[in-house]
């Protein structure tokens, strides 16, 4: 059975965890999909990883639309997630567009980084069948003016404000959400306070699920951040690296006290 958004919000309802991994091409997405990974997003962390930028904010939305494009066809049931790339919340009218090709390219779910003022874009694009997840947190098309990669909402004024605007977001109608590089105290409190499942990346346990980009799991990344644990580290293939790192998201046992803030 194919995973919908009623899905991750009735395995949320149940307290049952489950795992996310980033994708971009055909092969490895049946290969996510076939180990039972929920969802997939194509990140644009393909910059990173794919195209060796320094960040994400030179990735464009036709290169989005090109590996949304590659995932969908590999893809047997998981949900489908894309990023909006960098500048695409500038204008609802850019991100209309933006959240079209998507989703004419296989998305199921658009993501968008931002905060409290993405209301209106989850507002306008529920109304018009597209699901939303909003990132939080450490929104990486933002590190230039962050100054950096850092981890976000460590004083009280800026944790009231992540909570306040998931709250808001969450009201709105928004279908998901991604916390990355939020302490672990402060990612229980907004996954207990807003009915949208929370997928976490640096953030806790207590979230409803958990999403690490691929080629960090899989230790290809020889500056890892805290929060990656190396699934191929006494796997025996690639496959039972992603079984193993889809096992340790369902059972608990991932993140652990380590990789968190
Ligand atoms: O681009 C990406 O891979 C992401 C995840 C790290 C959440 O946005
Ligand atoms: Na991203």
């Amino acid at each position: 059975m194919p995973v919908t958004i009623r899905t991750l919000q009735k395995y949320k309802q149940e307290q049952r965890k489950f795992s996310v991994l980033t994708a971009y091409d055909a092969t490895f997405s049946r290969l996510i999909s076939d180990a039972g990974v929920e969802a997939m997003l194509i990140g644009d962390s393909l910059g990173n990883v794919i195209q060796g930028q320094q960040s994400t904010v030179p990735v464009t939305l036709e290169q989005m639309v090109y590996h949304t494009e590659c995932v969908a066809r590999g893809n047997q049931n998981s949900l489908i997630i894309a990023d909006v790339p960098f500048m695409g919340a500038a204008t609802l009218e850019r991100t209309l567009d933006a959240a079209t090709q998507l989703m004419r390219a296989g998305a199921n779910v658009i993501k968008l980084e931002g905060g409290a003022w993405l209301e209106e874009a989850v507002t306008v694009l529920k109304r018009n069948g597209i699901p939303v997840c909003v990132h939080m947190g450490l929104t990486p098309q933002s590190v230039n003016a962050f100054g950096g990669y850092r981890v976000q909402g460590k004083d009280e004024a800026g944790a009231r404000e992540l909570l306040e605007a998931a709250i808001t977001l969450d009201r709105a109608g928004t279908a998901l959400f991604v916390l990355e590089c939020v302490p672990r105290g402060l990612s229980a409190e907004i996954t207990a306070n807003v009915q949208a499942p929370v997928i976490g990346i640096g953030a806790a346990p207590e979230c409803d699920g958990q999403v690490l980009v691929l080629h960090d799991m899989l230790g290809l990344n020889p500056r890892p951040a805290r929060f990656v644990k190396d699934f191929m580290a006494g796997a025996g293939d690639i496959a039972a690296a992603v079984r193993a790192y889809d096992q340790a998201v369902k059972d608990g046992s991932f993140p652990a006290e380590e990789h968190c803030f």
